[in-house]
């Protein structure tokens, strides 16, 4: 007799999750081994993902597709709970949350504007100067000398 199981609270096999959310079995293995989604395990070892994954899924691709960092994505799904079914109050909050991580982002993507602008118009490439280059002097904090050099990150992995 088949198990009664209430609705939303359906497991599904990979191979059903890859195909509805398009993404790969393996990027699936990699959110799971970061913290981004979860699943249970069969008898057999074979992942189950409840249903009300696949809009945490589909949220992670969109994110990704916007170029925001798994990190930042993790973050702003850190009020969706993984071992029940959100509630509508519960994706509220995500999306609060991303309102803030999108906020930041476009602040961010402005502020290299700036910068690639004044860069244009300057042309000097001065490790000291030049904010683009190197924000805030980050390669001096690393320590005295050529530090693009001894990294590796020459001219040609700008
Ligand atoms: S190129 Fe001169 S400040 Fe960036």
């Amino acid at each position: 007799m088949a198990e009664h199981v209430e609705p939303g609270q359906e497991l599904l096999g990979i191979g059903h999750v890859s195909e509805r959310t398009g993404v790969a079995k393996s990027a699936l293995h990699y959110y799971e081994e970061i913290g981004l989604i979860c699943s249970t395990r069969t008898s057999g070892n074979q992942r189950r993902y409840p249903r009300h994954m696949l809009r945490r899924i589909s949220l992670i691709t969109v994110g990704s597709k916007l170029g925001i960092p798994l990190a930042d994505i993790r973050h702003a799904l850190e009020p969706v709970p993984m071992d029940k079914i959100p509630s509508e109050k519960d994706w509220q909050r995500a999306s609060n949350e991303w309102k803030r991580v999108l906020e930041r982002r476009r602040r961010a993507i402005e502020e290299l504007e700036d910068r690639l602008m004044g860069c244009i118009g300057c042309g000097c490439l001065s490790m000291q100067a030049c904010l683009l280059l190197n924000p805030e002097d980050a390669l001096a904090q690393e320590g005295a000398g050529a530090r693009r050099l001894e990294t590796g990150e020459a001219e040609g992995d700008i």
